[in-house]
C-alpha cells in the first residue's frame, strides 16, 4: 500500500521549492502518493481557513508524512496563519524532535577559516514542543505605563527526558560519540536546572556516549571556534531555533538547511529551515536543495534508508558539481543559475543515479 504524504506548500518561495521536491521524490519510483493542499496566505485571507476542522485527525489516521515547504508572508501582519499551521501540527502532533543536521558539502562554502567538511558536521536536536513556544503567558493592562507582557517557559521532565533519549539515540545509531547539551542553568536555575539533572540521568543510561552540559552563550562561541568537537547537540525549543540558523550559516546558508519534526513511528513533517523569503519569492532565486534534502529525512523515517542516501548524494554533487542558485553562486563560481535549473540537473543526476 502506497505511503501517503500531505504536500503543503505555503507562502513564498514554498511552492516554488516544494515542485523541485516533490519531482525528485517522484522520480525515486517509490510507493508513495503525494497529496496537494493550499494552506497558507492566500487561503486565509480569501476564506479564512488556517487549517480545517478534522485536519489533525486525517494526518495522525491517514498519512504516513507532512511535506511542507514554507509559511509567512507580510499581508498577514501577526504572521497568526503561520503560528496556526506550522506550529500547531508541532505541538498537535506531537512532534518532540526537531531534527537539524549542519553539515558543510563543500569546503568552499565554509565561512570559517580552516574549517571545512570534516570540522563542519553536527546535527542538533531540538526540543520542539514546550519551553518558550508553549504559549503560556499573556498581556496586562495593555497599553497603559503599568502593562506586564510575559511568557513562560514550559519544561516537564517527561518532555526533557525524551528529547535528551533521542539525542542519545541519535548517537548511537549514526556512530557519533558525543552528546552535548546546552542551557542556561547558571541563570534559569529552575527549568533548566531540570534540564541539566535529566540529562545526567539519560547520560548516565548510554555510557559509551561522552556527554557534556554546557552553557548556550559558550556554545555559540566554541561552535564558530571549534565545531569539530560538536556530534549531537540537544537543547530546548528557543536555544535550537537560534542555534541552527547559527548551523545553517556555517554550512552553506538557509538554501541547504533541512529539518525534521519527528515523532519517532508516528506521521511526522520535513521542512526547510528557512521561511517563505518574500524578498526573493517569485524570482527562480530560491535554493531549492534545503527543499530537496529534506525530502532525504523523509525517506528515512519512512524507512526508504537508501533512497534517502541516494538523495543525499544527489544534492552533494549538485553542489559540488554543477549549477548554483545566487545563494551559493559567488562561493562556488559560475553563473547564477535558476531553481528550475538547479532542479532539473539534480533531476538527471538522481535519474542517472537509479540506473
Ligand atoms: P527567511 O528564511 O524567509 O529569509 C531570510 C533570508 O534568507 C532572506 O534574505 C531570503 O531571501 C534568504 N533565503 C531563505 N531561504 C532561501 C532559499 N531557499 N534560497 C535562497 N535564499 C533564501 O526568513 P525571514 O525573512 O526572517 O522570514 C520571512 C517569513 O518567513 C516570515 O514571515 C517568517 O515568519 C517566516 N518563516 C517561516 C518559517 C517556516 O515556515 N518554517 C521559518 C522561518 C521564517
Ligand atoms: C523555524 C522558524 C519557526 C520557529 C517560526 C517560523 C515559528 O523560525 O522553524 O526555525 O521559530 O520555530
Ligand atoms: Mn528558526
Amino acid at each position: 500500500m502506497a505511503q501517503r504524504i500531505a504536500v503543503i506548500p505555503g507562502d513564498g518561495i514554498g511552492p516554488e521549492v516544494a515542485r523541485v521536491g516533490v519531482r525528485i521524490l517522484e522520480s525515486l519510483q517509490l510507493p508513495l502518493q503525494f497529496e496537494w493542499f493550499d494552506f497558507g496566505a492566500d487561503r486565509y485571507l480569501r476564506d479564512g481557513t488556517i487549517l480545517p476542522a478534522g485536519f489533525m485527525d486525517e494526518l495522525r489516521t491517514n498519512f504516513a508524512a507532512v511535506y511542507f515547504g514554507a509559511v509567512g508572508d507580510p499581508r498577514v501582519p501577526g504572521n497568526e496563519h503561520a503560528k496556526g499551521i506550522l506550529l500547531a501540527m508541532r505541538f498537535e502532533l506531537d512532534l518532540y524532535i526537531n531534527l537539524r543536521p549542519c553539515l558543510l558539502l563543500d569546503d568552499r562554502l565554509s565561512p570559517l577559516k580552516g574549517k571545512g567538511r570534516r570540522e563542519l558536521r553536527f546535527t542538533v536536536l531540538r526540543e520542539n514542543t514546550e519551553g518558550l513556544y508553549a504559549g503560556v503567558g499573556g498581556v496586562f493592562k495593555k497599553g497603559t505605563p503599568d502593562e506586564i507582557a510575559q511568557d513562560v517557559e514550559v519544561n516537564t521532565r517527561k518532555g526533557v527526558e525524551r528529547i535528551c533519549e533521542a539525542a542519545f539515540a541519535h548517537a548511537e545509531e549514526r556512530g557519533f560519540g558525543r552528546v552535548c547539551m546546552a542551557d542556561k542553568a547558571n541563570v534559569l536555575v529552575h527549568g533548566h536546572g531540570l534540564w541539566r539533572r535529566v540529562f545526567a540521568e539519560v547520560a548516565r543510561r548510554h555510557p559509551a556516549v561522552q556527554a557534556k552540559a554546557m552553557y548556550v552563550d559558550a556554545l555559540a562561541m566554541d561552535l564558530v571556534r571549534q565545531p569539530e568537537a560538536y556530534d549531537v547537540i540537544v537543547t530546548n525549543n528557543l536555544f535550537g531555533d537560534i542555534l541552527t540558523d547559527l548551523g545553517a550559516a556555517l554550512t552553506g546558508g538557509l538554501g541547504l538547511a533541512a529539518s525534521g519534526n519527528i515523532h519517532p513511528g508516528r506521521v511526522s513533517l520535513f521542512e526547510p529551515v528557512h521561511g517563505s523569503a518574500p524578498d526573493i519569492a517569485g524570482q527562480g532565486k530560491a535554493n531549492p536543495l534545503a527543499m530537496v534534502l529534506c525530502g532525504a529525512l523523509m525517506l528515512e523515517h519512512l524507512g526508504h534508508r537508501r533512497e534517502a542516501e541516494l538523495v543525499n548524494r544527489s544534492v552533494e554533487e549538485q553542489v559540488q558539481k554543477g549549477a548554483h542558485t545566487p545563494d551559493l553562486s559567488p562561493l562556488l563560481g559560475g553563473p547564477a543559475a535558476t531553481t528550475e535549473q538547479v532542479g532539473s540537473e539534480l533531476l538527471a543526476r538522481v535519474e542517472e543515479a537509479l540506473r
